[in-house]
C-alpha cells in the first residue's frame, strides 16, 4: 500500500493492474483517445489526411483502434519495412507507405506479394539503383509496385554552407527529384505516387527540453529558420511535377513534433503521425503540444535499499537516437519519482528516488514513461488496455506476434 496516496491517476492504474504480472505495457484508452482528437483537429481544418506511422505503435489492434478513430482522417499506415507491410496487409490492412528504402531481393518480392495481394503498398526510393530488379519483382508477380521520392528537407543556413537535418535521401533538389520520376516513369511495373519530405530537423527536435536547456534556444531558431526553406521547396516541387505532369497523389510531409505547423501546408496531402498518439514523454518537449501520457509501463518495487529510494526489477528501456538522459524512461507515477544518476534505467533493476513523504510498498508498482512512441512494444508481448480502473482488453503487440521487422 502507498502510505502517501499519490495522484488519482496512480490509484487508477495500480487497481487496473493489481492482479497483472509486472513488467506490464499499459496503454490508458481515454488518454489515446483525447491525444487522438487533438492531433486530428489540425489536419481536419485543413483538410489533410493523417498517415499513422507503425512504427510508433507496433500493435495491430491499437492501430485499427486509432484508424476506427480517426474515420476518414487517418488514411493508410507508414510502415518501417516490407516485410511488415506484407505482413499488415495480411492483417486487413491496404494502404500502406513503406518510408524507408531496401534494396533487397527478398523486400522486392515481399512488396510484389502485398500488392498483388490487394494491398497498395507503396515503397520510398531515393535512388535509380535497384529500380530494374524492383521492376522484375513486379513483373514476376504480374503486379505493380508505387513508389514515393523522398526529398531531403534538411535545414541549409549560412548562404547554404551549414546543413541540419537527418542523413537521409541523396534528392536534394527539385531536378534530383525529377530526374527519379523520371528514372521510374522508365520501368513499365512500377508507379510513381508521389513524394515523401519528411523534415525531421523540426518534427524530430524537441524545443523545450528540460535535459538540455541551453539548447532550446538554439533549437528554436533553427526549427523556425528551417520552417520557410522546407515550404518553399515542397512548393516548389509540387509545382514542377504538376507542370511537367509527373504523379503527385502523394505527397507526404511532417510528424507529430510539426503537426499543426505542416498540416497548414499546401503543397502537402497528407501528414505522417504515430508518436502523439501516445504521448510518450520526449513529445512533452515541444513548444506547441500538449499530448497525454497514454503508453505506460509498470514495474514492481522489489526492494528498499535505503531510505528515499526503492528498487524496482526491469526497466531499462531506453529509446534510440543520439545518446542523452532523454533517451531514459521517466518514472512518471507516483509524481515526484527520480531515476539516479549513477544507475538510471537498470537491464534487470531499476532504482528510484522517492520524494519526501511518499512510501511504496514492496510489491507495489511504479508507471514509467518510455521516451519513443513505438520501440516500448519490442519489450512486451501486449498492452494492457486500461479504461478507467479497469483491464478491458488485451492487444498483442508486434512482438507478441511472432513478429520482429527491424
Ligand atoms: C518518414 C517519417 N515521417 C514521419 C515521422 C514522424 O513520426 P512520429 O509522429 O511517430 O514522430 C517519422 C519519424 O521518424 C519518419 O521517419
Amino acid at each position: 500500500m502507498a502510505v502517501a496516496p499519490p495522484s488519482g491517476d496512480y490509484e487508477r492504474w495500480r487497481r487496473a493492474l493489481a492482479d497483472e504480472r509486472l513488467p506490464a505495457a499499459l496503454l490508458d484508452l481515454d488518454a489515446l483517445e483525447r491525444n487522438a482528437q487533438q492531433l486530428f483537429g489540425p489536419a481536419r481544418a485543413a483538410n489533410k489526411t493523417i498517415r499513422l506511422a507503425s512504427k510508433s505503435v507496433r500493435a495491430i489492434e491499437v492501430m485499427k483502434r486509432i484508424i476506427e478513430l480517426g474515420a476518414g482522417t487517418v488514411r493508410g499506415l507508414m510502415a518501417y519495412a516490407a516485410a511488415e507491410a506484407a505482413f499488415l496487409v495480411e492483417q486487413g490492412f491496404r494502404d500502406i507507405v513503406v518510408a524507408y528504402p531496401t534494396h533487397r531481393a527478398s523486400d522486392f518480392s515481399d512488396l510484389a506479394r502485398a500488392n498483388e495481394a490487394g494491398g497498395d503498398v507503396a515503397l520510398v526510393i531515393d535512388a535509380p539503383d535497384s529500380l530494374g530488379r524492383l521492376d522484375a519483382a513486379a513483373a514476376r508477380r504480374g503486379t505493380k509496385i508505387p513508389v514515393l521520392i523522398e526529398v531531403d528537407m534538411a535545414f541549409r543556413g549560412v548562404f547554404g554552407l551549414v546543413r541540419l537535418g537527418v542523413l537521409r535521401s541523396p534528392v536534394a533538389t527539385v531536378a534530383d527529384a525529377v530526374a527519379l520520376a523520371e528514372a521510374v516513369g522508365r520501368h513499365p511495373h512500377l508507379e510513381l505516387r508521389g513524394v515523401m519530405g519528411y523534415e525531421a530537423q523540426i518534427a524530430g527536435v524537441t524545443d523545450k527540453n528540460p535535459f538540455s536547456p541551453l539548447m532550446n534556444g538554439p533549437k528554436r531558431w533553427m526549427k523556425e529558420n528551417s520552417r520557410s526553406q522546407v515550404a518553399e521547396l515542397r512548393a516548389e516541387l509540387k509545382e514542377t511535377f504538376v507542370r511537367r505532369d509527373l504523379p503527385l497523389t502523394v505527397f507526404n510531409g511532417g510528424g507529430t513534433g510539426s503537426l499543426s505547423w505542416a498540416a497548414g501546408e499546401p503543397a502537402l496531402t497528407e501528414i505522417t503521425v504515430g508518436s502523439g498518439f501516445m504521448g510518450s514523454h520526449l513529445f512533452d518537449y515541444y513548444l506547441d503540444l500538449a499530448l497525454e501520457p497514454a503508453a505506460l509501463f509498470a514495474l514492481q518495487v522489489v526492494r528498499r535499499p535505503g531510505p528515499g529510494v526503492v528498487t524496482c526489477h526491469g526497466g531499462g528501456y531506453v529509446a534510440s537516437g543520439e545518446a542523452g538522459k532523454d533517451r531514459l524512461p521517466v518514472p512518471f507515477s507516483p509524481p515526484g519519482l527520480r531515476l539516479t544518476g549513477l544507475e538510471g534505467a537498470g537491464e534487470v533493476q531499476t532504482p528510484v528516488l522517492l520524494p519526501p513523504g511518499l512510501e511504496l510498498a514492496l510489491g507495489d508498482p511504479i508507471f514509467f514513461r518510455h521516451a519513443k512512441g513505438g520501440e516500448l512494444a519490442e519489450h512486451f508481448s501486449s498492452y494492457l488496455i486500461v479504461r478507467q480502473d479497469r483491464v478491458v482488453a488485451r492487444a498483442p503487440t508486434y512482438r507478441g506476434l511472432g513478429q520482429c521487422f527491424l
